[in-house]
């Protein structure tokens, strides 16, 4: 077992908050490094990356927005000639589906490129869109717990995972070096619409919640007047218009190949989370 600690780079977000858990639960010292945590680290402040570089493997939860996934291509190829050894890419699952001509994903599928081409050893994990939106997600959270969710994702579906199965991957592949080289899509087990998922966070907390479907333009005008910059939004915008064009209808094995078992299922989720109070009132 390993005493140098892992980087985690992201490791207070969605599926690297499970990972730094489960890596001390396997008694792995972990680093992270991001703009709250101890180590300070910024992808936009190169003055920042010096203190994340010097160890032999990281967990890699990049930006989503395109100068965000670049700055993180420039980071790796930094952190491999400073001695890095292995990476974990958070990546996505559209990046490899039938709508990865979209340009929304030309950033990750640089940073994906990046990574292979940085000399290290390497594993990719591609996620369908996390459950914990729904409830990690500020906005989203205030907008269940408010009784109405705003997206602009139609009637288009998604197989929603629950990043406590991502992370299990992500443990597996920091790990095992049998993984190295290998990219892994995972989804959860069913697509759901957003009415779908409003139907089930009503039926799990007991409260009414309806799905508002937005037009994208009207989507991207109503982030930025709730404070997201342009370029955030618009990335949000394109990303979710491969769920609303019903590009993302399809489930993935990657969790039954890692972990040899199921991925968590929606219905259980929510209502494990709703149990936590998560969207008390
Ligand atoms: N959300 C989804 O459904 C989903 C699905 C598939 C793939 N992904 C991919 O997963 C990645 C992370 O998404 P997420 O939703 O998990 O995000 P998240 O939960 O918001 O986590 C983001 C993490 O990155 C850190 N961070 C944010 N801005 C930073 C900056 N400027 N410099 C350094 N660290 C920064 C945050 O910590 P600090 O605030 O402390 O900096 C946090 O630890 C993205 O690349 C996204 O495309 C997301």
């Amino acid at each position: 077992m390993t005493t140098t600690p892992i980087l985690l780079l992201g490791g207070l977000g969605k599926t690297g908050r499970h990972v730094a858990d489960r890596l001390r639960d396997h008694g792995v010292p972990v680093r992270l490094a991001s703009r709250s945590s101890e180590q300070r680290f910024d992808w936009y402040d190169d003055n920042t990356w010096a203190a994340a570089t010097g160890l032999d493997t990281a967990y890699l939860a990049p930006p989503y927005d395109p100068a965000g996934l670049e700055r993180a291509g420039q980071f790796i190829k930094q952190a491999a000639a400073g001695g890095l050894r292995r990476v974990v890419l958070l990546s996505g699952r559209g990046v490899g589906g039938p709508g990865r001509e979209f340009e929304v994903y030309y950033g990750q599928l640089a940073l994906e490129q990046a990574v292979q081409d940085s000399g290290v050893d390497w594993t990719i994990v591609r996620p369908s869109w996390f459950m914990q939106n729904f409830s990690e997600d500020l906005l989203l959270h205030d907008q269940i717990v408010a009784g109405e969710l705003r997206w602009s994702t139609g009637d288009g579906a998604e197989p929603w995972i629950d990043t406590e199965d991502v992370a299990e991957v992500m443990i597996n592949a920091l790990l095992d070096p049998r993984h190295t080289g290998q990219i892994y899509s995972l989804s959860g087990p069913r697509p759901l619409t957003l009415t779908e998922v409003v139907a089930e966070l009503a039926a799990a907390t007991g409260r009414p919640v309806r799905y508002t479907a937005l037009e994208p333009e009207d989507h991207v005008a109503e982030l930025i007047r709730l404070g997201a910059s342009r370029e955030e939004a618009e990335a949000l915008r394109d990303l979710l218009a491969v769920i609303r064009l019903h590009r993302s209808e399809y489930v993935s094995d990657g969790v039954q190949q890692v972990l040899g078992r199921a991925p968590r299922d929606f219905t259980d989720w929510a209502r494990r989370t709703a149990r936590a109070g998560v969207w008390s009132a």
